[in-house]
């Protein structure tokens, strides 16, 4: 049974003009199935195998994602985590064409310890063409957000003005209202970094880390650790609480972990709606050129302060 979406449906000025709201409507309503199958028992200790029905979790998502945005009319093409190339849905073109980037389930190395994962979605514009060396660039994001299924289903958007989030009501099987003009604080006192990966830290990076273990004179304590292992988890603690969210260049990852399209700039984009700023340790995450549909980068985000006091210390 699709879910209702009321907030969405309701505030026009809040969720984007009629194909943004439309397609927001269609992802909350494939995010609400992919809540509903995290929670089943036979899931709750799915760690990427097989599940009964034959899918891992990941695959189950993206099937399901990809299934709603082929339904939706405004739909092109769809670049996915899942899948080397875009997955082509409508052929279309002109204003009410648009190209929907996922990562359909962040933060599946965390499956089976029961934590939470996500869903970050972003929608394009559509250009002349999309394939696979030819991806939607950040000035053509109209829309993009985030589900979280953690103790809450949480979904958490922007499309075009500021920040709102809906919280799934089980009774009410629906999204509905649960924040409006979401800030983040300009400064924070969480780090969310893979400390472990820091032997391949540059100078810079292992100085600025070195920093917030320091007792700050007019704070008075070291900045506290957090970090699960899921992107979309660690960002939207620090989006609620202030703190930055580092991934670095690393040996094993000397672009950065983090995609582009489906990870870095949708996080940017809602938190830039929210006050905060993302780069990548150099440059604005937003003035990025991007090459291919599943391109790396760095990503440095979270309270405008601190992403431009670690900006400045990285860029030396
Ligand atoms: O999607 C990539 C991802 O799983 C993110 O959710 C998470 O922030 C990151 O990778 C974790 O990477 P690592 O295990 O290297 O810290
Ligand atoms: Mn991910």
């Amino acid at each position: 049974m699709p879910c209702s979406v009321e907030f969405i449906n309701q505030s026009p000025a809040q969720a984007g003009d009629g194909e943004v709201r439309t397609m927001l409507t269609c992802l909350a309503d494939a995010c609400s199935q992919i809540s509903h199958a995290l929670r089943k028992p036979e899931h709750g200790t799915n760690r990427g195998e097989p599940s009964e029905d034959g899918r891992s979790m990941d695959i189950f998502a993206d099937a399901v994602l990809v299934h709603a945005l082929r339904l939706c009319r405004f739909v092109r093409g769809i670049v996915s985590e899942e899948h080397d190339h875009p997955v082509m849905a409508h052929d279309i073109s002109g204003p009410s064409a648009y190209d929907v980037a996922i990562d359909p389930l962040d933060g599946t190395s965390t499956l089976g310890s029961n934590s939470a994962v996500g869903t970050i979605f972003a929608m394009y514009q559509a250009g002349d063409m999309i394939s696979a060396s030819h991806p939607p660039q950040y000035k053509q994001m109209v829309a993009a957000g985030y589900v979280i299924y953690g103790p809450a289903t949480l979904l958490v958007y922007r499309a075009g003005g500021g920040v709102h989030s809906l919280i799934w009501d089980d009774a009410a099987q629906s999204f509905v209202r649960s924040a409006s003009a979401i800030t983040i604080p300009p400064r924070g006192n969480i780090y969310s970094v893979n400390e472990g990966q820091s032997g391949s830290w540059s100078d810079a990076m292992k100085a600025l880390v070195g920093l917030y273990k320091e007792i700050d004179g007019s704070r008075g304590t070291p900045y506290n650790t957090r970090y699960s292992g899921c992107l979309v988890a660690d960002f939207h603690r620090i989006l609620g609480r202030g703190g930055i969210f580092i991934y670095p260049k690393t040996q094993a990852y000397p672009n950065g972990r983090l995609r582009y399209l489906y990870e870095a700039a949708p996080l940017s984009y809602i938190c830039e709606g929210a006050s905060g700023l993302a780069t990548d340790g150099a440059h604005a995450i937003r003035s990025k050129t991007v090459s291919g549909i599943h391109d790396k980068t760095a990503l440095f985000i979270g309270s405008s302060d601190l992403v431009n006091e670690a900006t400045s210390l990285l860029r030396g």
